[in-house]
């Protein structure tokens, strides 16, 4: 019997309208477009509007596979969210976006994994797959991280950016699909990328709102020297692994955090930058969200048979890199 692995088969995004832009940045902390351009290759960011949350994207995003699918809902045996900004604590976004995507027979569970969550998602629903236990998978990186951001703290405001995206995934007995999978974290570094109030060591108390500890911080400089060093580290690994050269890989698909992090992952696996996939300077750093937002903008790029490796890193620290066969021609 030919081994069954899980293949992606479908793409969908969705962007909330309103932009910030770097010149919008300038008027509310002490930045300029040319040190944000220079320094992490964004232009501009989305943000969702206040009183709607993560799902309201993560839906759009399922439906637009739905929609260009003609897909049947009832169909869908499972729905993962990778998220860390979900609509409320206590109740998981993917039970709630599977409901409203009239996914009847699915159950649904979240994934924290920060930017990572896409990868680690993608790792689950595989081996669901690959295991023939479901057969059609929705896997959506979702964030809003305008709920998170501090507009003060221009350290992490000039970054983050909402948006979600989602793929579907079947069984394929071809060889499509995911081939490999090199994934990490280490939590003794997590004090240098988190929120430090809202959980359950620090609950919320008035105290932690006026110090701002409900807010993302990050350490910048220290979280920029990791993502540099595990990023290429797991990319080359699963390179060398699968005895890929760079001459095999079709495209490097990687979070976007900083421009400056993809060109170094890129040039230590000695990819070509026409070869690496970005949309940063339109999106900026959008958390779970960015890879498969890559996914669904370069969709029409993408030829059954291409060599995609895929590499984030993000707070936990979590990271990983993830060889892929791509299924489908658009
Ligand atoms: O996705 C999850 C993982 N997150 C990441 O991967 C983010 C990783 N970190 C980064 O992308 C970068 O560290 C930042 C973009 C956050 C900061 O860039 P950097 O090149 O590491 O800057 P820095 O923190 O070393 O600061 C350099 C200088 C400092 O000024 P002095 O001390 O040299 O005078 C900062 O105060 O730039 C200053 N600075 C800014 N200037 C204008 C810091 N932020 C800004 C800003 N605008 N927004």
């Amino acid at each position: 019997m030919k081994k069954i692995k899980a293949s992606i088969t479908a793409v969908g995004s969705f962007l909330p309208e309103k932009i910030l832009n770097n010149a919008d940045l300038e008027k509310i902390v002490d930045t300029n477009d040319d040190w944000i351009t220079t320094r992490t290759g964004i232009k501009e960011r989305r943000i969702l509007d206040k009183g709607i949350g993560t799902s309201y994207m993560a839906i759009r995003a399922a439906n637009t596979i739905i929609k260009n699918k003609k897909l049947d809902p009832t169909q869908i045996d499972l729905v993962i969210v990778a998220t860390i900004t979900p609509d409320m604590h206590a109740t998981a976004t993917a039970a709630y976006v599977a409901s409203e995507i009239g996914a009847s027979n699915a159950f649904g569970f979240d994934i924290s994994a920060a930017c990572s969550g896409f990868l680690y998602g993608l790792s689950t629903a595989s081996a669901f797959i690959e295991s023939g236990r479901y057969k059609k998978i929705i896997l959506i990186g979702a964030d809003k991280m305008s709920s998170i951001v501090d507009y003060t703290d221009r350290n992490t405001c000039i970054i983050f950016g909402d948006g979600a995206g989602a793929v579907l995934l079947e069984p394929n007995i071809e060889g499509y699909g995911v081939q490999d999978e090199y994934l990490r974290s280490n939590g003794s570094n997590r004090d240098l990328l988190r929120i430090e109030a809202g959980g359950s060591q620090t609950p919320t108390t008035k105290d932690t709102v006026e110090e701002k500890k409900h807010f993302i911080y990050q350490d910048g400089k220290n979280v920029f020297k990791h993502a540099v060093s595990n990023m290429s580290e797991a990319s080359d690994q699963i390179m060398k692994r699968n005895n890929l050269t760079h001459l095999d890989v079709n495209y490097l698909i990687a979070h976007q955090a900083n421009k400056r992090i993809i060109d170094a992952t890129s040039k230590r696996m000695g990819i070509k930058d026409e070869k690496v996939l970005m949309n940063i300077h339109r999106y900026g750093n959008t958390t779970a969200a960015t890879i498969p937002l890559l996914l669904f903008d370069f969709e029409s790029k993408l030829k059954k048979g291409d060599n995609i490796i895929f590499a984030s890193f993000g707070a936990g620290f979590t990271w990983g890199a993830m060889y892929l066969k791509w299924a489908y021609n658009h």
